[in-house]
């Protein structure tokens, strides 16, 4: 099957940073060497529409060892790693994907991808769950289900389901714990900076940062800001995470206020127009704003086009735009997923326990199938409790085990 990609001769670039993460990915290691054993996927296909760097390359490589006959496409323009889509091409896998596509190639991608009417997906995001649902029902013949990544595509999913028109179950892989407790939380806050460190070359320490968004990712990165050194001010919708920012010892504030005190804002609530025109105008000279919410519509780009005099590339991957008070805004990977669109993502650490989370998903969907229908799902919380089991050892932790009286007492079986 003919691949589209920038080009094979990258390949070599993209094996090293695959073998990397697979040394830090013992728990995909470890269900990936069943899997393998088993040929769990065999006769299969699967289409894997992530965000498609090192770690989604190895998820795609253990599928594709244990079987199955893996398509793979990014999740969005920016995170896709040529380098890394030119490796997996080498080692025999399907790829439609190139950094910087436009939105019609990613959809052209994406439209090819399913064009070999796969049995199971990987969404990150429902972007493929939505075609499959619209324009490319055709493509659904075949499929058993799928798995979604993150928060704004399990959001999307429960709207169909609500609505009674989900075509087929789908994992909420998203809000397994060992997704969203480490993946959300420590891995937003860690790349989230990296991301923005790495493209301004900036300080973060003395600095105030404005989160938007206290929920998984927002806690994270502010735990991670105020550890390197910012004053951390947070704004939220929801009264109870907005106490919980209180109590965590953060400033909370209406985006109204915070726009004119912060220097950096990060948005993750996964909503629009979070940050706007009437909060841009109030801003200081030189801020620095960047999105690391699942699409790029947190920063309302619109707004501040308009508001400009003047727009120009400040330094790779940060746009400048002037206004007519003088004051400029940097805005970072054109209000993209910061830490995919202009860095390496999560690190395989915590990337591992998600993988691992998604390969099972896909795995219960094919030997589980027959008996769901068509609703949006978490996985059973046994799957969750072996992927953290799994972890925990291969960090050499032990811990406890509860006696037969101890069950007793707390009403266990
Ligand atoms: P969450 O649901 O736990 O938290 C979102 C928070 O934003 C909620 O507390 C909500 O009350 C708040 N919020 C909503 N609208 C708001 C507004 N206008 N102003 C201020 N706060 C507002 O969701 P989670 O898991 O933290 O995910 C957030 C976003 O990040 C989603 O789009 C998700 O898909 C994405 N995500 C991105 C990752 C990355 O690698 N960059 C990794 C995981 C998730």
């Amino acid at each position: 099957m003919e691949s589209i990609i920038r080009d094979l001769a990258l390949a070599e670039q993209g094996h090293k940073k695959i073998s990397w993460v697979e040394r830090y990915m013992p728990t995909l290691n470890a269900i990936g060497d069943r899997l393998r054993k088993e040929q769990t996927f065999k006769g299969k296909t699967v289409c894997v529409s992530v965000h498609l760097e090192a770690k989604t390359a190895y998820l795609a490589k253990v599928l594709h060892e244990a079987g199955a006959n893996v398509m793979v496409t990014g999740s969005n323009p920016l995170s896709t790693q040529d380098d890394v889509a030119a490796a997996l091409v080498e080692d025999g896998l399907t790829v439609y994907a190139w950094y910087g596509a436009t939105d019609e190639e990613y959809f052209q991608f994406l439209n090819k991808s399913l064009d070999h009417k796969p049995h199971i997906i990987i969404d990150d995001g429902g972007d493929q769950v939505n075609l499959l649902h619209t324009t490319r029902q055709d493509a659904g013949v075949n499929l058993l289900g799928g798995a979604e990544e993150t928060t704004t595509g399990v959001v999307r999913l429960h709207g169909w389901d609500k609505a009674g028109t989900l075509k087929f179950p789908m994992i909420a892989a998203n809000d397994s714990y060992c997704k969203y407790l480490f993946d959300n939380r420590y891995g937003t806050g860690q790349s989230t900076w990296d991301g923005i460190m790495r493209t301004t070359n900036l300080t973060v320490v003395g600095k105030k940062v404005v989160i938007a968004g206290y929920g998984w990712c927002g806690r994270g990165c502010a735990m991670r800001a105020k550890g390197l050194g910012a004053h951390v001010i947070v704004t939220e919708v929801d009264p109870i995470k907005a106490i919980e920012a209180v109590f965590d010892g953060f400033e909370v504030m209406p985006m109204a206020e915070a726009a004119k005190a912060g220097d950096i804002f990060v948005t993750l609530t996964g909503d629009k127009d979070v940050i706007r025109g009437e909060h841009m105008k109030h801003m200081k000279d030189g801020v620095i704003l960047a999105n690391a919410g699942h699409f790029d519509v947190e920063i309302n780009k619109v707004e501040l086009e308009a508001l400009a005099v003047r727009k120009f590339e400040a330094r790779h991957n940060i746009e400048g735009y002037e206004l007519p008070n003088g004051h400029r805004i940097n805005l970072l990977a054109e209000g993209r997923l910061v830490n995919l669109a202009a860095g390496d993502g999560h690190p395989a650490e915590i990337m591992d326990l998600s993988f691992a989370i998604q390969a099972l998903a896909a795995e219960y969907i094919l030997k589980n199938h027959a008996q769901l229908e068509n609703h949006v799902y978490v996985l059973p919380h046994d799957i969750d409790n072996e992927v953290a089991r799994i972890k925990l050892q291969s960090m050499g932790y032990a811990i406890d085990a509860l006696s037969a009286e101890q069950k007793a007492y707390l009403n266990m079986e």
